[in-house]
C-alpha cells in the first residue's frame, strides 16, 4: 500500500513569504511588499484600499519576512535530511526584472536562484518553480494597472524567456500562476489590481484573467519550445464546495461555485473558455476584449499536469442567511456542521481532499499534483525550543492517508505532495507568523521580532519517515 515509486516527496514555499530582502541586489518594489499587517490588510489585499507605498506607523511582513534570502542553503539542508524529492518555490518577479517592463533581466537576482536550483541539484531535489507566487513589481501596476493590460502578457512572456533558458539544466517544472482563481478575492494580493469608485470590478478581474490565461498558454509554449522535457501546470485554490442541504437549489448553487473555480482551469487544461462562464459575463454585461488568435493560443498550448492547493473544503447555499459563516483561503465559507475546523476557522476534511482529487481527475483526465496543503496552527515551543506538533502531525497523516486512497483505490494519477509551509513563515491572509505550517520552527514574531533561528519540530522527524517508507504515516499514530 505504498505510493508510486516515483513519487514526489516534499514541501512548498512562496517568495514573498519566505525571502526578505525586498530591497537587496536590485529587487525593485512589489504588490506583495506593501500589503501591511494589522487592520488594513483585508482593504489592501482586495485592491478597495490603494496603498503603492509603505506607510511609516504600518508594519509589513514581507520585507524582511524569515529572511530566507539568506538562509537558503541552511533551510535546503534541512528539507534534504527529511528527504525531499521536491522543493516548490516562487521566483520574485521584481528580482528578475525589478520594474517588470525593462529588456535586460537583473544579473544579481538571476545569480540568487541559481544559487538556490544548484544548491537543490547538490541534495537531489527536484525544484517546483511557480513563475508568479501573486507578485507583481509595483511599476507595473502603477504605469500599465497590472493584469488589466494587455501588455503584461509581453512582460510576462520576457520573465519567462528568461527563467526557461537561464535554468534549462537546473528547473523542468514549472507552475504559471499561483492560485490562478484567487484573483477573484483578493485582486491586489493576486494580481496587483486596484478599482476606482464606480468602476466595474467583474469587468476588471475577468479582463485581468483573461491576460493571464493567455500569458500562460504563451509560457507553456516557450516552455515547451526551450526545453522538450519541460512539464508545466496550472495552479488552482481547490476545495470542493458541498451543498448545504439536498434542497436543489443548494445544489445548483453548488455547482455554480464549484464552477466559478474551474472555470480557469477548463481553460488553461481544455482550452476553451466554458459555454457557462462565457453565458455568465453575458447576463452580467461583462465584456471581455480578446485578441483574434487568442482562443487559437488557449487550444494550442494546455498545460501538462492540474496542481491545487487544498486546505478544506466548503459549504454553498442559496438560502441568503442559512449557516454560520467560518474563514478559509482568504474565501469565507458556510461552517459544516460535520467538520472540525483549525484555529483560523478553516474546516478539516480528509475525505473532501480526495473527492477533490477525484473531481479533478473525472474532469480533466491529467496527472495533479499537490502543491499545497497543511494546517496553520499557534506552536508554543517548550523551554528548549521544541515544538510537538502533534496536531499538525494529525492532519497531515489523514490528508495523506486520504490521497493514497485516491490513489490506489480511485485511480487518480497523482505525481506528488508537497506540504505548504515546510519552514515557518509569513501567513498570506494575515500577515502573521504566528499562524505557522512548518516542520522547522523560526524564531520570527508577528511584529518582526525574533532570532530567526530554525529548530526541527517533531513533525519534521515524523515526515521524514514517512518520505523513507514512501508514505507509510501509520507509526505515531
Ligand atoms: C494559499 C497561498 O492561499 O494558502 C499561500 O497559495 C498561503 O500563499 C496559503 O500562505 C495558506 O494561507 P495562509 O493565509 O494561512 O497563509
Amino acid at each position: 500500500m505504498t505510493f508510486p515509486k516515483e513519487f514526489l516527496w516534499g514541501g512548498a514555499t512562496a517568495a514573498n513569504q519566505s525571502e526578505g530582502a525586498y530591497n537587496l541586489d536590485g529587487r525593485g518594489l512589489a504588490n506583495v511588499d506593501v500589503i501591511p499587517h494589522g487592520e488594513k490588510r483585508r482593504a489592501v489585499m482586495t485592491g478597495k484600499l490603494q496603498m503603492f507605498d509603505f506607510e511609516p506607523d504600518l508594519y509589513y511582513p514581507a520585507q524582511g519576512a524569515v529572511d530566507m534570502y539568506h538562509h537558503y542553503e541552511e533551510d535546503i539542508k534541512y528539507f534534504a535530511e527529511m528527504g525531499f524529492k521536491t522543493f516548490r518555490l516562487s521566483i520574485a518577479w521584481s528580482r528578475i526584472f525589478p520594474k517588470g517592463d525593462e529588456f535586460e533581466p537583473n544579473e544579481a537576482g538571476l545569480a540568487y536562484y541559481q544559487r538556490v536550483f544548484e544548491t537543490c541539484q547538490r541534495y537531489n531535489i527536484e525544484p517546483l518553480v511557480t513563475i508568479t507566487h501573486f507578485d507583481v513589481p509595483m511599476h507595473l501596476i502603477t504605469t500599465y494597472g497590472s493584469w488589466r493590460s494587455r501588455k503584461m502578457i509581453d512582460f510576462y512572456e520576457r520573465l519567462c524567456r528568461v527563467l526557461f533558458t537561464r535554468y534549462k539544466n537546473l528547473v523542468t517544472h514549472w507552475l504559471t500562476f499561483n492560485e490562478i482563481n484567487m484573483i477573484l478575492h483578493a485582486p491586489f494580493l493576486a494580481a496587483g489590481l486596484t478599482f476606482s469608485e464606480g468602476e466595474n470590478e467583474a469587468e476588471i478581474k475577468y479582463q485581468a484573467v483573461h491576460h493571464q490565461l493567455v500569458a500562460s498558454a504563451l509560457a507553456t509554449k516557450i516552455a515547451h519550445e526551450v526545453n522538450p522535457k519541460n512539464k508545466v501546470g496550472c495552479m488552482l485554490a481547490a476545495g470542493l464546495y458541498y451543498p448545504y442541504t439536498c434542497h436543489p437549489n443548494d445544489i445548483a448553487e453548488a455547482q455554480r461555485m464549484n464552477r466559478q473555480n474551474y472555470a480557469f482551469i477548463d481553460v488553461q487544461s481544455r482550452g476553451k473558455y466554458p459555454s457557462y462562464l462565457l453565458k455568465s459575463w453575458e447576463r452580467d454585461g461583462i465584456n471581455v476584449v480578446m485578441d483574434l488568435a487568442d482562443q487559437e493560443i488557449l487550444k494550442a498550448y494546455t498545460v501538462d499536469f492540474i496542481s491545487f492547493s487544498y486546505y478544506a473544503s466548503r459549504v454553498a447555499t442559496a438560502e441568503p442567511n442559512a449557516g454560520e459563516r467560518t474563514q478559509g483561503n482568504l474565501l469565507p465559507t458556510i461552517r459544516n456542521p460535520h467538520l472540525e475546523v483549525s484555529e483560523w476557522g478553516w474546516q478539516i476534511d480528509p475525505l473532501g481532499f480526495r473527492s477533490t482529487m477525484n473531481e479533478l481527475y473525472d474532469r480533466y483526465q491529467k496527472p495533479l499534483f499537490v502543491v499545497e496543503n497543511g494546517l496553520g496552527a499557534h506552536d508554543v515551543p517548550d523551554t528548549n525550543g521544541y515544538v510537538n506538533d502533534e496536531y499538525r502531525i494529525a492532519y497531515l497523516a489523514k490528508h495523506i492517508d486520504a490521497m493514497r486512497d485516491a490513489i490506489l483505490i480511485d485511480g487518480v494519477d497523482v505525481m506528488g505532495y508537497t506540504t505548504w509551509g515546510c519552514i515557518d513563515f509569513v501567513s498570506a491572509s494575515t500577515g502573521e507568523m504566528k499562524k505557522r505550517y512548518g516542520f522547522i520552527y523560526v524564531d520570527r514574531d508577528n511584529a518582526g521580532n525574533g532570532t530567526l533561528q530554525r529548530t526541527p519540530k517533531a513533525s519534521f522527524t515524523w515526515y521524514k519517515k514517512v518520505i523513507a517508507t514512501n508514505g507509510d504515516t501509520s507509526f505515531i499514530r
